[in-house]
């Protein structure tokens, strides 16, 4: 079986790209599906695979959804045919459809030899929480794993939801991680890919050692936090 691992959350900027670069970081052989209006993670290369969304509202309700589902079939398509473990980021107001889509499909994408593992991403944002059960519950019936990050970027989500939600999915938590302006500018420029690659004496002479060595300690802890955040989901995408 293939193990395919769908990022999700509808509620937008909640981290699930970062989240997505460090399983890149994690596990640097699986391929990438990116669904998003834009591509993001350029830094990647020929690791993502760019999938559109470009379908607007009054579209989707002119052809009374027609449109929005058939956006899905590329997507649903290179899923079924892929042989690694591959992690999908699945951009906002797009996870609950699609996961409705590949919940029709659960026998075929069996047949296909591919087991999905869920990932649901929240912060403290009410709008965020309120989507968490939608997703668990779209995808309980047919995923074999359940994965929740409480990503304390907005602050801690509330402790007694959050242990609700642990009932169902395996609940890690990544700190909001503050650094240097410019340590912040290099993470965006180049994405978790380009941390481990830093040269610290070019960073030292470019902006002094104090300043230099701070940027580069901000983005190695900021690697290394991610990477944990994601191991759990990333164990279970490798093992037999
Ligand atoms: N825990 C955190 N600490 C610090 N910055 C964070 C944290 N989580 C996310 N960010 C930053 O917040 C911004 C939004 O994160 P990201 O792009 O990963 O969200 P997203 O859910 O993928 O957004 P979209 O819905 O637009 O796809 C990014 O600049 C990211 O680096
Ligand atoms: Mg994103």
């Amino acid at each position: 079986m293939t193990k395919v691992l769908l990022v999700s959350q509808d509620k937008g900027g909640t981290g699930k790209t970062l989240i997505c670069r460090g399983l890149c970081e994690i596990l640097p052989g699986a391929p990438i599906f990116e669904i998003d209006s834009s591509p993001r993670m350029i830094e990647l290369g020929k690791r993502v695979k760019f999938f559109q969304m470009r379908a607007d509202r009054d579209e989707i309700e002119r052809t009374g959804g027609a449109v929005s589902r058939s956006e899905f079939d590329p997507v649903i398509n290179a899923i079924a045919s892929s042989t690694l473990p591959t992690v999908v980021d699945i951009g906002a107001n797009t996870g609950a459809p699609l996961l409705a889509v590949i919940a029709g499909l659960t026998d075929d994408f069996s047949a296909a030899g591919v087991e999905f593992g869920l990932l649901v991403v929240t912060t403290a944002e009410p709008g965020a929480v309120a989507e968490v059960p939608k997703l668990l519950s779209i995808a309980s019936p047919w995923a074999k794993a359940l994965f929740l990050i409480e990503n304390r970027i907005h602050g801690p989500v509330d402790p007694k939801v959050l242990s609700k939600f642990g009932s169902s999915a395996t609940v890690t938590c990544l700190m909001n991680q503050v650094m240097d302006d410019k340590a912040a500018a290099i993470l965006q420029a180049g994405g978790l890919a380009s941390i481990a690659k830093l040269d610290a004496n070019a960073l030292n002479e470019k902006f002094g050692i104090a300043q230099g060595s701070r940027i580069r300690r901000d983005l190695t802890r900021t690697r290394l936090e991610v990477m944990q955040a994601v191991r759990l989901p990333a164990e279970w995408m490798v093992a037999a």
